[in-house]
């Protein structure tokens, strides 16, 4: 785990409230994992006190060498407004890479990937992962959702990966006018994959786990919850267990993926 002031390399919209911010790292983030993320304090006068969660979207890579990361954010209020306001040569804090990320065992060879909407950060970094792994992408099955068009991030991505994909959207702007589980329900019947990997709102979350439940397919999601540390000190993203009542995990230590079955949703 790294504490350091990088460099901002590039801070590009990517739609309408979705930006792509390239920062410096220490080369120490060539063993982070998908599903791990940094917290990442504010510069300047007027800048929120607290740091905020990201998910590591991209490890850049120069002549082979690990030579930054890049997150992909949504704004949704005064920290990722502040960060949106970020030019090239800016200077923030990252404390990173934290948490557990996602876990692949080496045999799992069919694979399928559920994101809804800013849910997508951590699994671009997840599918190229897979890749380098030898999972074979016509063995992987990416269902993305979003509210409309404007959410639907990265598909041209899993694409150029040769990755089979399913878009959705609720207002039928793109793809089927559904929820994303929807088509997940439908492949899961015609076939079941190795593992089921999520990230999204919580409303979806719960319904993947169910369907997983259903299908007794192990699935890892990613949770994302309210964090003011990073690091197991403010208590801020307890979760609860589901097996033992009362009995909480923290997100930032224990995950932010877990088992779908193993959290009281
Ligand atoms: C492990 C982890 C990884 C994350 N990865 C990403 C990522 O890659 N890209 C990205 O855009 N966001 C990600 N998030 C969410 C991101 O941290 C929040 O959107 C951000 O902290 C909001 O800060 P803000 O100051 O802009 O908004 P605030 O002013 O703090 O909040 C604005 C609104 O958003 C709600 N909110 C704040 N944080 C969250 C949250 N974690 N979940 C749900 N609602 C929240 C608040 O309740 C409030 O209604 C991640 C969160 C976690 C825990
Ligand atoms: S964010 Fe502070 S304990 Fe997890």
């Amino acid at each position: 785990m790294y504490q350091e002031k990088v460099e901002v390399l590039w801070n590009d919209r990517a739609g309408n409230e979705y930006y792509r911010i390239g920062l410096t790292c220490h080369r120490g983030y060539s063993g982070a994992k998908p599903g791990q993320f940094i917290m990442l304090h504010f510069h300047g006068p007027i800048a929120p006190f607290l740091p905020r969660p990201f998910s590591i979207h991209r490890i850049i890579k120069t002549g082979g060498r690990t030579a930054g990361i890049e997150l992909l954010y949504k704004v949704v209020g005064e920290g990722t407004e502040k960060l949106s306001g970020y030019k090239k040569g800016d200077v923030v804090d990252i404390l990173g890479p934290l948490g557990n990320g996602f876990s692949f065992p080496d045999h799992y060879k069919r694979i399928f990937i559920v994101a809804g909407g800013i849910g997508v950060a951590p699994m671009l970094f997840l599918a190229s992962y897979l890749q380098k792994k030898g999972v074979k992408p016509s063995e992987c099955m990416v269902f993305l959702g979003g509210r409309s068009t404007d959410d639907l991030l990265c598909s041209d991505d899993f694409l150029r990966m040769g990755m089979k994909i399913h878009l959705t959207t609720d207002d039928g702007s793109a793809g089927d006018q559904c929820f994303v589980t929807h088509p997940l329900e439908i492949a899961l019947e015609k076939g079941r994959p190795d593992i089921i990997y999520a990230c999204g709102p919580l409303e979806m979350l719960k319904c993947v786990a169910g369907i997983a439940e259903k299908h007794t397919v192990p699935c890892q999601i990613s949770i994302e919850t309210i964090m003011a540390c990073g690091m197991g000190a403010c208590l801020g993203c307890a979760v609860e267990r589901k097996e033992t009542s009362g009995n909480y995990m923290h997100v930032c230590l224990d995950g932010p993926v877990f088992d779908a079955g193993a959290l009281h949703l």
